[in-house]
Formats: C-alpha cells, sequence, structure tokens
C-alpha cells in the first residue's frame, strides 16, 4: 500500500523554500554534497528514472556509491512512505560517468517548482550535459499497448507554471534532442516518438481533457518531465526524454485506470526497456 505524505512531518526545511534563496546557488551545494558523498567529482550524464525504467542503472555501468536524495542539499523526501529516494554515482565501461537520480519531487506534492526541478539543476551543477528523462505516462494512440517506450519529441506545459523566474526567457526549439533522438534510434530503429503533455496530477485526465490534449497535438499524458526539461535547457544541457506508456489514456480504452495496474505494467516491461535505456544511454 502506498502511503502518499504530502508533507512528511517532522521533514527538516528546504533551502529552496527560502525566496530569497538563488536555487542555481542551492544546486550547487547538491553538486558539492553529491562529489563529497559520492567521491566522484563530475559526472557526464545524468538520468532521472521514472516509473519502470528503474533497473537500467544496474545496466549502464558499476555503481560507485548509493546515497540516499535526503542526505544532499535541497532534495525532497520521497512522497511514498517506504522508499526512499536515492542518487547514485555509476561508472560506465568507457570511463564515464552517470548520475542515476531515484527521487524525482512530481509537480502534484505541492512543494513549488523549484524543488520539481532541484535534481536537474544539480545534476548540470556536477557537470552533467545530458539529460536523460524517463517517465510512465498514459498513451492517446491505440496502437501503443502496455509496455511501449517512446520517445519524447516535443511537450506541451499545462501545469500553467515554469522554472524560470524573472525575465528569463529560454529558447525551447528543439528542446527534446533531434541529434539524440537519432542515436536512440540507431540502437532501436522501431522506436515511436510522441509529444508529452504534463498535467499536474495527481489525479488522471479525465477523457475529455484526454481527447483536448489529442486535440491540441499531443500523444503522451503524464505528470512530469516538462518542467524538469525546460530546466535541463536552461543550464545548457541536451535532453532526451523516453516515456514508458503504462495505459492507454484515459476514455482511449474503455477500462478504467488503476495506479495498481500502471506499476504493473511498469514492472513487467522493466526488463526490456531498461536494457534498451541502458544501451541508449552507453551510445550517447
Ligand atoms: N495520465 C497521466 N499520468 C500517467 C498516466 C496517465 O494516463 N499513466 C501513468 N502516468
Amino acid at each position: 500500500m502506498h502511503v502518499f505524505e504530502p508533507h512528511p512531518a517532522g521533514s527538516a526545511a528546504n533551502p529552496l523554500d527560502d525566496a530569497s534563496a538563488d536555487p542555481l546557488v542551492v544546486a550547487e551545494q547538491a553538486a558539492a554534497d553529491i562529489a563529497r558523498l559520492t567521491g566522484v567529482e563530475r559526472h557526464d550524464i545524468a538520468l532521472t528514472l521514472g516509473s519502470g525504467w528503474g533497473r537500467a542503472a544496474e545496466l549502464i555501468g558499476q555503481t560507485i556509491a548509493e546515497v540516499p536524495a535526503t542526505s544532499v542539499t535541497g532534495f525532497t523526501a520521497s512522497a511514498v512512505s517506504g522508499h526512499t529516494g536515492s542518487i547514485r554515482s555509476v561508472r560506465m565501461p568507457d570511463g564515464r560517468h552517470t548520475l542515476v537520480i531515484g527521487a524525482r519531487t512530481h509537480y502534484y506534492e505541492g512543494y513549488g517548482v523549484r524543488r520539481v526541478v532541484h535534481s536537474v539543476r544539480a545534476a548540470a551543477a556536477t557537470g552533467a550535459t545530458t539529460m536523460v528523462l524517463t517517465n510512465g505516462a498514459g498513451g492517446i494512440r491505440e496502437s501503443w499497448h502496455p509496455g511501449t517506450p517512446v520517445l519524447i519529441s516535443d511537450h506541451i506545459n499545462l501545469t500553467g507554471d515554469s522554472p524560470l523566474e524573472g525575465a528569463t526567457f529560454i529558447d525551447l526549439t528543439d528542446l527534446y534532442s533531434r541529434r539524440l533522438r537519432d542515436v536512440a534510434r540507431s540502437i532501436d530503429p522501431n522506436l515511436d516518438e510522441g509529444v508529452y503533455v504534463q498535467n499536474r496530477g495527481p489525479h488522471y485526465e479525465t477523457p475529455a481533457e484526454v481527447q483536448m490534449a489529442k486535440a491540441i497535438g499531443g500523444h503522451i499524458v503524464g505528470m512530469s518531465t516538462a518542467l524538469e526539461a525546460i530546466a535541463a535547457r536552461q543550464a545548457g544541457m541536451e535532453v532526451l526524454g523516453f516515456s514508458l506508456i503504462t495505459n492507454l489514456a484515459a476514455g482511449i480504452s474503455p477500462e478504467p485506470l488503476s495506479h495498481a495496474e500502471v506499476l504493473q505494467a511498469g514492472r513487467d516491461a522493466e526488463p526490456v526497456i531498461s536494457e534498451l535505456l541502458a544501451r541508449v544511454v552507453a551510445a550517447l
């Protein structure tokens, strides 16, 4: 049973909640914590593991260190009790280092967008120049059965929020790098791609909202990734996005959605898509 704890009692103050704090300075502090705790000074690639993608970390290389996310400045305790999100430093066979983020803070947790994108900013501050974002999501295309991995080609951010503060104008053309999508397709030429629509959640969409997402050009619905991708671009990173279709979006299939089934679809697909992801990361 997953018990959702929006604001766990007794959690220490987070420096990102101080409106006068500069989130990029907090990210630098987090990167210094990561270097100290893992013993790895710089990372090349960062990878956020969403539902269904968890096993990729073991396949990418040798885990040098794994630390609880809450030991790093600015990170938020996992909303699901019993799950401690972790951060791992993995050495790839070619000597590069990947920072594997198994601790995502979702926008729907209500902590604000600074906390949502902190892991991405911290990863950039560790030196990572490539950000791989993965998630589990609903599919609007009927041909995508649960378990299908899909490349994200673009997004529509329906949260109404942005990680950018003040008059910060960032170009998002080619946000999900065409070059990196081509690298992924060199590993699996059958990979489809689609436009990811980020909704706030945590409720799933109504069938009417799914039809709206389709009408405005969306193919995938989910509750993460878009805000993180924007922060990654602001930090100058090249972004690759992957969705695992865990279910057909509401109303596309006559079946009602269940969180347990979404998790099960992720578990079932995990061995295959984790291997795909590890091979793609090795080729980046
Ligand atoms: N909608 C939004 N988020 C999701 C879904 C969905 O259908 N499935 C998994 N995450």
